[in-house]
């Protein structure tokens, strides 16, 4: 096994005893989450190309003041901090942007930068990943307009019919929904409708 690197006692960031490509595993994350988050920005802050035929983006769902009454911006960014609020506190995401934007640490076992007192998530900002259970709450009410806005997606002027953009519609809801009961802060929900002593399957 190869030393980990010190000076004076500090170990030295990114120094590690790992002899796998460890690094390589951030590669996608900053491909993939980095990407998506510079396209979902620009798409919400764009304003525009939002709604064809039956289909809405679901980024501008549900669609408030699309014409400017009260709100002269992008109408996606009334409502952009519900779903970016639940991405931005989940585990997952927490683990995957924590090392891949702030290397802390790069991964496991691997070192981060030293004279960081570390406070876990206990002090401002990171304390806020604690609404992580709100946000679920409000993430489900999303997903009611999204359903709603996928059954649309079936519907044409000349009546029933299927296009690529239904299927792509009805696919999204569906993962979002699997991905959004798979969170663990429905076991907050779960506990709280459970009579006491009835067991839990969480
Ligand atoms: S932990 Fe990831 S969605 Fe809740």
């Amino acid at each position: 096994m190869a030393e980990s690197s010190t000076t004076g006692g500090v170990t030295r960031f990114g120094s590690t005893q790992r002899q796998d490509t460890w690094w390589l595993e951030l590669l996608p994350v900053i491909v993939v989450l980095g990407g998506f988050g510079l396209y979902a920005t620009l798409r919400a802050f764009e304003g525009k190309f939002y709604e064809w035929g039956p289909y809405i983006s679901p980024f501008y769902s549900p669609l408030i003041d699309a014409n400017h009454h009260w709100w002269p911006f992008s109408p996606a960014i009334l409502i952009l901090g519900g779903p970016l609020g639940f991405r931005a506190t989940c585990y997952y995401y927490r683990k995957a942007y924590y090392r891949a934007f702030f290397l802390d640490p790069p991964a496991c076992a691997v070192s981060e930068s030293s004279g960081r007192k570390y406070r876990g998530e206990t002090a401002f900002p990171f304390i806020l990943q604690n609404l992580h259970r709100y946000f679920f709450y409000l993430a489900v009410l999303f997903l009611c307009f999204l359903w709603y806005d996928a059954v649309l997606a079936f519907r044409f002027p000349e009546g029933f019919g299927i296009g690529v953009g239904s299927l792509i519609m009805l696919a999204n809801v569906l993962l979002l929904t699997t991905y959004t009961f798979s969170c663990h802060s429905l076991r907050h929900l779960v506990r709280h409708v459970t009579p006491p002593g009835a067991g839990s399957l969480f």
